[in-house]
């Protein structure tokens, strides 16, 4: 492999999304250069464009006080509506089965409530064994809502003893182990310590074929690879805006519901004045009356300078050309950084994130392999260089290059700098 800086920078000259890096705010090093940004993941940065779009809704508060409603180019009675195609987009999606609302977890929550309804011997909710910790608390709360005891009718999917990954062949055995006692099955898109993509559209029509409802948190997914929730019958899901998405922290989250289920008005489902027909909202009435689309799930009149934010950093992906353009590159990028570090560091280093295309996005989850060094210290040392990475506990530093503004260069000093630090 050719591990010099003249190659790297060649690849840069090459990329045809090199332009979009310009569309970012950069972190800068004490030193005044770049930080080698590889958090993504976690943070993605700011998009000029997202700036902007707050900017222009403060002056647009400014200038029309409570008739910002209604007056400017972008009013905020309908704000929410102006994300909408992207986001449908984004996640391969209908336009009537998403909507930008709350945050992540409040969603799931708002999504079980509709979704799982345990009834007769169909109580049970499948799990990973790692997930999340809000989801895995949001799954225990409701089943405790509904008076089940989580050590009964929680089922854990877990790795084989001695894997991290997940092996899709022991979810499809435990759902058929408990097929008629399941209710719903809720997994990441992408696991967030491995960076494993489960393959959800075989687990959705597996579960559906025993009877179960599928809902996926995309957290690590939307933004990062390509999904088709439409095509692959999912029945909800639910994504956050600022990681992949470049919204900026605790931004507006996402929210899938099936067509399906969407125009179904009758769903059960915890209701706000937001989600009510909006040619009688300001009627007042008592009755309500759900929109007939996943809006119909919208509970407040939304935060508009965080929807703001997720315009502006939408608009970036679709300068970028959208999601296809962008997995392109990030398979361009990944498989460089993973073979450089296979070949400057060798086994002094493991990378537990699966090779195959299909089962990787832009995260690779490194664990240091070297005697006498841990991981937590060389997470340090080279955040200590420039380099910005993330910890996880227990034993992972994830690292993200992202198509939209990470260079081939960023991988090359990453992975220089950990080189250094392992010496
Ligand atoms: C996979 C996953 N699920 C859920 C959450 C919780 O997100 P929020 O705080 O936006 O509800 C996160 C946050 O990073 C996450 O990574």
């Amino acid at each position: 492999m050719n591990n010099t800086l003249a190659y790297a920078q060649a690849l840069d000259t090459q990329d045809p999304l090199k332009h979009m890096r310009d569309h970012f705010a950069i972190p800068k090093q004490p030193n005044g250069d770049d930080e080698y940004y590889f958090t993504g993941n976690s943070l993605g940065l700011q998009p000029i464009l997202a700036k902007e779009a707050v900017m222009e809704m403060l002056d647009a508060w400014q200038t029309h006080g409570v008739k910002g409603h209604f007056e400017g180019e972008y009013p905020w009675m309908p704000y929410h509506e102006f994300v909408t195609e992207f986001a449908a987009q984004i996640v391969g999606a209908q336009p009537n089965e998403v909507v930008m609302m709350n945050s992540l977890t409040a969603n799931l929550h708002l999504m079980m409530v509709s979704f799982y309804q345990p009834q007769g011997k169909r109580t049970k909710i499948v799990i990973e064994d790692h997930a999340f910790p809000s989801d895995h608390y949001a799954v225990e709360s409701q089943l405790k809502h509904h008076g089940l005891n989580p050590e009964e009718h929680l089922i854990l999917w877990k790795p084989k003893a001695g894997n991290e990954l997940l092996d899709h062949d022991d979810l499809y055995q435990l759902l058929e182990a408990h097929a008629d006692e399941i209710a719903l099955v809720l997994l990441p898109g992408i696991q967030y310590y491995t960076g494993q993509v489960l393959d959800m559209p075989r687990i959705t029509e597996k579960a559906h074929s025993l009877g179960m409802t599928v809902g996926f948190d995309l957290a690590h997914a939307a933004g990062n690879i390509e999904l088709a929730l439409h095509d692959w019958q999912v029945d909800f899901a639910c994504w956050c805006s600022y990681k992949y998405l470049n919204s900026g922290a605790g931004s507006v989250a996402g929210c899938f519901v099936h067509e399906k289920h969407a125009t179904n008005t009758e769903l059960n489902r915890f209701a706000g004045w937001w989600g009510h027909d909006k040619s009688t909202r300001f009627k007042m009435g008592n009755e309500f009356q759900p929109i007939a689309t996943a809006e119909g799930w919208q509970l407040s009149n939304p935060p508009v300078l965080s929807l703001a934010a997720v315009r502006g950093a939408y608009e970036t992906v679709m300068l970028a050309g959208g999601m296809t353009k962008l997995r392109e590159k990030s398979l361009a990028l990944t498989s460089y950084l993973r073979d450089l570090l296979k070949h400057e560091l060798g086994d002094d280093i493991r990378i537990i994130t699966p090779e195959a295309e299909t089962a990787h996005g832009s995260q690779l989850s490194i664990m240091i392999n070297k005697p006498g060094l841990d991981g937590k210290s060389m997470f340090s040392a080279i955040e200590a260089k420039g380099v910005t990475t993330d910890w996880r506990e227990p034993n992972v530093i994830r690292v993200a290059p992202v198509p939209l503004y990470n260079q081939f260069q960023d991988c090359f000093h990453f992975v220089r700098i950990l080189k250094e630090c392992l010496a």
